[in-house]
């Protein structure tokens, strides 16, 4: 068995399946092409399009993220090569962490916090009960999911909402697009935690963002794609001014259309919003690798499991 491993640090990922498999070859896309060729499997982040199309005789690929989206806009993707990707590999934890300090952030009026603070003004903010703060969640998948129930737990109504029915203790969820509606129309604060697909690209755009009640704020640390960033920019308001706000109050952004976000891109300059470089779930790599080993045996012992459906994009 020959792997090919491409991500940053691959030589850590080759050190433990090199472990987990004794007899295997297991090489980083930096080796010699001799060295890369015919390889059974490719474990890759992002793999460029040469790396995809030098592999003839693939039998699987593990997208070492929970996003498919890069590798899937990939010109050079083979056909018909299963393709499966880390599920919640511990990125469900910190993830929760993150969509809990956003929501509190807003909640408890941290935002307004550091706006007074610029002007020495010292006044408390009104605290309301968490029944009157509605969460919603868009994208219940094994991460969405989990951050769902953390926040249902911290005491806020959760209202989530995926594409297909689902049951979640803890959660009114909802689907569809009348889902959809009912959701917009009560979330104080939005979280998107849906991957990027062509039914979900764009989904928050203007029309959307307005349905949203007045002051409320958005928290994205799913996928730039999701949201059309001229309309949100539109919803939040004039930047020049630091005390006005837009429909919208603030938001919390992970992740962007272009990553780096550009310099240039007004997002980094607006007053109410908060950025952070798509770094709210790291991979974990003892997780990550344990995954990988096991998909690599179930490749193996043409065991079934779930694959990645290149149609819906997850
Ligand atoms: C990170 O963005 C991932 O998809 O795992």
């Amino acid at each position: 068995m020959k792997v090919v491993v491409h991500i940053d640090n691959a030589s850590r990922w080759c050190a433990a399946l090199d472990n987990a498999f004794p007899a295997a070859t297991v090489v980083t896309s930096s080796a010699s092409a001799g060295e890369r060729q015919d390889a059974d499997y490719l474990a890759a982040w992002a793999p460029p399009t040469w790396l995809l199309t030098e592999q003839t005789q693939l039998k699987g690929i593990i997208n070492l993220g929970a996003g498919v989206d890069a590798l899937l806009a990939s010109p050079g993707l083979p056909e018909g090569v299963p393709i499966v990707k880390l599920r919640d590999a511990g990125m469900a934890g910190p993830m929760a962490d993150y969509v809990l300090y956003g929501v509190l952030h807003f909640y408890r009026s941290f935002d307004r916090y550091a706006r007074q603070q610029r002007q020495a003004r010292w006044v408390p903010q009104p605290v309301t009960g968490k029944a009157d703060w509605p969460v919603g969640v868009l994208g219940l998948g094994a991460i969405g999911r989990h951050v769902a129930q953390t926040l249902a737990r911290a005491g806020f109504p959760v209202l989530g909402w995926s594409r297909h029915a689902k049951h979640l203790d803890g959660v009114d969820c909802h689907h569809g697009e009348e889902g959809l509606d009912a959701v917009l129309a009560r979330a104080q604060t939005l979280v998107t935690l849906l991957p990027d697909t062509p039914e979900t690209r764009g989904l928050l755009g203007a029309t959307r963002l307005a349905q949203l009640p007045e002051g409320a704020s958005l928290i994205n640390p799913g996928r730039g794609a999701l949201i059309d960033e001229h309309a949100l920019l539109d919803a939040l308001g004039d930047a020049q001014d630091d005390a006005a706000s837009g429909h919208l109050r603030g938001a919390l952004l992970d992740v962007f259309n272009e990553e780096p976000l550009p310099a240039k891109s007004p997002l980094w300059r607006h007053p109410r919003v908060l950025i952070t470089p798509h770094m709210s779930a790291p991979t974990p790599l003892d997780g990550a690798i344990d995954q990988v080993i096991g998909y690599l045996h179930a490749f193996e012992a043409s065991e079934t499991f779930t694959t990645v459906d290149p149609a819906t994009g997850y």
